[in-house]
């Protein structure tokens, strides 16, 4: 599975040395490059997830299209705190376009708790007299994200200027389509959301990021300080845990 949240292209500062402000066709070029070589190093039934605004994101799905990969979904993931700018509708939601190379080789239903309201603790919603026929094991994930709004400002996120992605959102991705002794790829690193998630699920991982990698080592030292977790997880999957930090390298 490969996970890419890139550069969005709104000329932000990621300290990489590197240009966030591109001409459109230069930007789309770089896309199409990066998808192509994702495409190529998919295995038949993996999963791509790209996560951008929606106007990028239209081409992206295009692109995808072209290579021949199959759309699976275009999932909304609630934008919060932004201003309408222009003649243009308030933007309320990043794209999450998934894909699979072929027929999906997992794709593993993922459920929610059922929400209910933090101050008195019932639920939030009325299910018209259908609340005993719902699945104690939660709620079916749709197509629509509203929970998972952007990362908190840890200290390190200010100073490495990282635009990390609340880590829920790789993880719903790795859970739908991996399974345990899987590989995942995130070529955009950041501050490691999906490494770290990747790890926690005994998946493997590669990544790669063309800025300090820094934060993600010391997120990794931070969430992953107790080795002694492992212990809990089965036999045959100590063999295949994921390599951790010598996978980090930096792109060119
Ligand atoms: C939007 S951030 C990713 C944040 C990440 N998803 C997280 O939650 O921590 C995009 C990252 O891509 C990196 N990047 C940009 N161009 C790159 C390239 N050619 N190769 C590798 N990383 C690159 C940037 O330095 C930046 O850290």
């Amino acid at each position: 599975m490969i996970f890419a949240d890139p550069p969005f292209n709104i000329g932000k500062e990621y300290n990489n040395g590197q240009s966030d402000l591109l001409e459109q066709d230069h930007y789309l070029d770089w896309c199409r490059l990066w998808i192509t070589e994702s495409v190529r190093i998919l295995k038949p039934g993996g999963a791509i997830f790209i996560y951008h605004l929606p106007r990028w994101a239209y081409h992206l799905a295009a692109y995808l299209g072209e290579q021949e990969m199959d759309f699976r979904h275009w999932i909304a993931v609630s934008m919060k705190g932004t201003f309408p700018r222009g003649k243009k509708p308030y933007p309320a939601h990043y794209a999450l376009i998934y894909f699979t190379k072929g027929a999906p080789k997992t794709f593993n239903r993922v459920r929610l708790p059922i929400p209910t309201c933090r101050h008195c603790g019932k639920d939030i919603k009325d299910y018209g007299g259908h609340r005993k026929y719902l699945n104690p094991a939660g709620l079916n994930l749709t197509d629509f994200w509203e929970d998972t709004s952007p990362a908190r400002h840890r200290k390190e996120k200010s100073r490495w200027h990282i635009n990390e992605l609340k880590p829920m959102i790789p993880e719903r991705c790795v859970e739908i389509s991996t399974n345990p002794g899987d590989i995942i790829l995130d070529p955009f690193g950041g501050g490691g959301s999906t490494y770290v998630t990747a790890e926690r699920l005994h998946r493997f991982w590669i990544g790669t990021e063309i800025g300090p990698c820094e934060p993600i080592v010391e997120r990794f030292k931070r969430d992953f300080h107790d080795q002694t977790r492992f212990k809990s997880i089965p036999e045959e999957l100590h063999r295949i845990r994921s390599p951790s930090l010598c996978e980090i390298s930096i792109a060119g």
